[in-house]
């Protein structure tokens, strides 16, 4: 893995990321959670424009399991995926999944969701596990505490990430995979610094900041990231691990953050509410039923460029498979234009004036 600065606007940043192919920052990856994004084919990602997707370590290891997909080769020749992949490390999804876990220094002991076994993650297997799927970035084990008013008990679970960190850091990385950290300590300004600053100095490719949107308001969220970026290097990629929403992704840009990933435009799309710049369209709501018009006048997509709101309403109420696909490919062109965006203002040198006009029209208007 390669990283290139290229220019900055505001503290937005314009950077080149060499994994697969050459990947413009900042990005957002789709959630592929069991290697592929639902409801779409893999192939309809890379023609959207994606060339990075998210999946998770925890699903794959419990299902179809690591000596299948190593059996193939990793997880693009099992999926056929023709982009990167960064996997999760599994470290969240056992604290948002598992109904049964214990953390100790050593590692994380689970019981699977889907039949009940009992599992130990710890910074090593989880490593081994994503190297083997041969995944282009691989995140390291991390406790993502929920958002709690007790301190100690966040300081706690940080002193434990944090060895988890430093064992991480140490491990032989096979050329093919990159290895990021992850800066947890809640809304806890001091913890957060001493989480940043010593994963910034351990031997990592990326640093991801964690432990965002589990329950803190949204200008919590927003300070525990502007206070964040001023401790890490600035020759390496960042990556704000589960944000967000079309307006937090502008904001954090506007801090320095490069990479993002989110369940939001692909589970939205699922439900019926499809995103525009004046905000989310309801497509159940009875007020499209005749209308002619497509998702987003503005918008190139295929669902756009073919589909109106009243047949989209119709393939819904009638939980038409379809409806699923048009809806996704609308939410993650809708993204990936925002990125585009992003990325055009910031050579432009004229972020700030983006990001200014970009949140006050997605206050206004929700349908
Ligand atoms: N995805 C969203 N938040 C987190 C986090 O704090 N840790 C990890 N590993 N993944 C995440
Ligand atoms: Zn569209």
């Amino acid at each position: 893995m390669e990283f290139k600065c290229l220019k900055t606007s505001d503290n937005a940043r314009l950077s080149l990321l060499w994994l697969k192919d050459e990947i413009e920052l900042p990005a957002f990856m789709p959630v592929g959670t069991q290697g592929i994004v639902k409801a779409l084919l893999p192939d309809t990602l890379i023609d959207i424009g994606y060339k990075l997707m998210l999946s998770n370590t925890y699903h794959l290891y419990l299902r179809p399991g690591v000596e299948i997909i190593e059996a193939f080769g990793g997880l693009h020749k099992f999926t056929n995926f023709k982009g990167s992949i960064l996997t999760d490390s599994g470290g969240f999804q056992v604290f948002s999944l598992s109904d049964l876990r214990k953390v100790t220094q050593e590692g994380v002991v689970f019981k699977s969701h889907i039949d009940g076994s009992y599992h130990l993650f710890t910074p090593e297997k989880v490593l081994d596990i994503q190297f083997r799927f041969k995944s282009d970035i691989a995140m390291v084990l991390d406790e993502c505490p929920a958002y709690s008013l007790d301190k100690s008990f966040v300081e706690k679970s940080l002193n434990i990430t944090l060895n988890w960190a430093k064992r991480s850091s140490v491990i032989k990385r096979p050329p093919h995979t990159a290895v990021f950290g992850i800066v947890q300590g809640g809304v806890f300004e001091d913890l957060r610094k001493k989480s940043a600053l010593e994963i910034a100095g351990m031997d990592f490719d990326g640093i991801a900041i964690g432990g965002l949107s589990v329950g803190e308001s949204t200008q919590e969220m927003y300070d525990t990231v502007a206070s964040v970026m001023q401790y890490l290097p600035e020759d390496k990629p960042r990556y704000a691990m589960g944000v967000g929403r079309p307006e937090d992704i502008v904001r954090l840009v506007g801090f320095g953050v490069d990479m993002f990933d989110c369940v939001m435009p692909t589970r939205n799309a699922r439900n019926g509410y499809l995103f525009t710049d004046f905000g989310n369209i309801n497509i159940k709501n009875a007020a499209y039923a005749k209308d002619e018009s497509p998702i987003d006048e503005n918008c190139d997509c295929y669902t756009c460029k073919n589909y109106s709101r009243a047949f989209l309403r119709h393939l819904y109420k009638s939980k038409e498979l379809s409806f699923y696909t048009l809806a996704t490919i609308h939410n993650l062109s809708y993204y990936y234009n925002l990125m585009q965006r992003i990325g055009q203002a910031i050579k432009n040198n004229s972020f700030a004036e983006f990001s200014k006009s970009f949140l006050d029209k997605r206050k206004y208007g929700y349908s």
